[in-house]
């Protein structure tokens, strides 16, 4: 089956990429430079990563496309993230798109950053499609869906506050660790021992019901403050650096338990024992586990390799391919939005 060529672009953050994909989901090339400007300020500089993706989104594309052996003209259509993200730096990919795609004569494709992360497992599993149960987190976001089939998205669940990864980060940097903090919490994590501290496990009660607010709903603002307020705690009395691996194990078996324990709630209410988990957290080895056991004997979970689990432009072009196969085209004039809201996202009937 020949389907269009897509060029799909991602720049709504850090990374910038690009990716070249015969529809639905043969990826021939794909690019993903990660900026590491922003490691200086431990955390994302909105303006600086909008001029690094100025700088690099020409050479990203070009190498994409040496890659999957093909020029610019041979694209059928051209897929961007249209949001959410940054507004400088979702700029970037669209003014870009928009200026290849009248270039071209071809059509142009705004896609979600949230539903292209639910079609990245699929660029290396045929199996991962619906139905089956989502979580979601990223550094922006945390939501657990009921995906019956592509395009149909029931909300379940999401924060309240902080997103996972931007736990993982906040906590990292208090830690002083590097960021992106999620893989340095980890690799701390392996060397300490979980046990040594209980953290709270924010919103997980064992007399919530379906239906109830917080049943399906994260928050993950008190648990930062509760490795805060321990961090300085222990500051006060001795030193801090012979236990931060305790500590980030401690936070990380803290996170990895509210999210096994709400995904398998949903797991279970939906009768949907498969799980797909996407967003830059899914890449948490110790969160993969946990759900696998959790999902055994009969449970599959349904996961990307961690290059496809954080942002790039082969699952913005997978995303693509979906939405162009529905004729979903975008204007010209199309203007990238922070806050664009999810399509085809409804409230789950409980
Ligand atoms: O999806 P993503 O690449 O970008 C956003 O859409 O936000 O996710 C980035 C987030 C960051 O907060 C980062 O710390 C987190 O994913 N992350 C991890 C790991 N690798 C990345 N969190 C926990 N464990 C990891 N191994
Ligand atoms: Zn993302």
């Amino acid at each position: 089956m020949s389907g269009p060529l897509i060029l799909g672009l991602e720049t709504s953050c850090d990374e910038t990429s690009a990716a070249v994909l015969k529809a639905p989901d043969t990826l021939k090339g794909h690019v993903i430079y990660s900026q590491d400007e922003h490691i200086l300020y431990g955390g994302v500089v909105p303006e600086i990563a909008a001029r690094a993706h100025v700088q690099r989104i020409d050479d990203v594309v070009d190498r994409a496309l040496a890659e999957a052996g093909c020029r610019l003209s041979d694209i059928d259509a051209v897929a961007v993230t249209a949001g959410p993200g940054l507004i400088g730096a979702l700029l970037v990919g669209v003014c870009w798109a928009k200026a290849a795609a009248f270039g071209l004569g071809k059509p142009l494709v705004a896609v979600h950053h949230m539903e292209a992360h639910l079609f990245a497992p699929s660029l290396e599993n045929p199996d991962a499609v619906p139905p089956f149960v989502a979580l979601l987190v990223s550094g922006g976001h945390t939501l657990l869906l009921h995906v019956p089939e592509w395009g149909t998205y029931h909300w379940l669940g999401q924060t309240r506050d902080d997103a996972a990864g931007e736990a993982f980060d906040k906590v990292a940097r208090l830690l002083g660790m590097p960021y992106p903090g999620g893989p340095a919490i980890e690799a701390a994590a392996s060397r300490g021992d979980a046990a040594r501290y209980r953290f709270p496990r924010p919103m997980l009660r064992r007399n919530q019901r379906p239906g109830d607010d917080d049943f399906y709903d994260f928050s993950f603002s008190g648990l930062k403050t509760a490795v805060v307020t321990l961090v300085r705690e222990i500051e006060a009395d001795r030193q801090l650096e012979p236990e931060k691996e305790d500590v980030a194990a401690s936070f990380q078996a803290a996170v990895v338990d509210v999210l096994t324990e709400k995904t398998m709630r949903a797991v279970e209410e939906m009768d949907c024992p498969r799980v797909l988990l996407g967003g830059g957290v899914a890449a948490n080895g110790r969160l993969r586990e946990a759900l696998s056991k959790r999902l055994e004997p009969d449970g599959v979970l349904l996961s990307a390799s961690a290059r496809l689990s954080l942002d790039n432009g082969a699952m913005v072009a997978r995303a693509g391919a979906f939405r162009l196969g529905r004729g979903e085209v975008a204007s010209l004039d199309a203007s990238p939005d922070p806050n664009l809201p999810f399509p085809g996202l409804m409230k789950a009937s409980a």
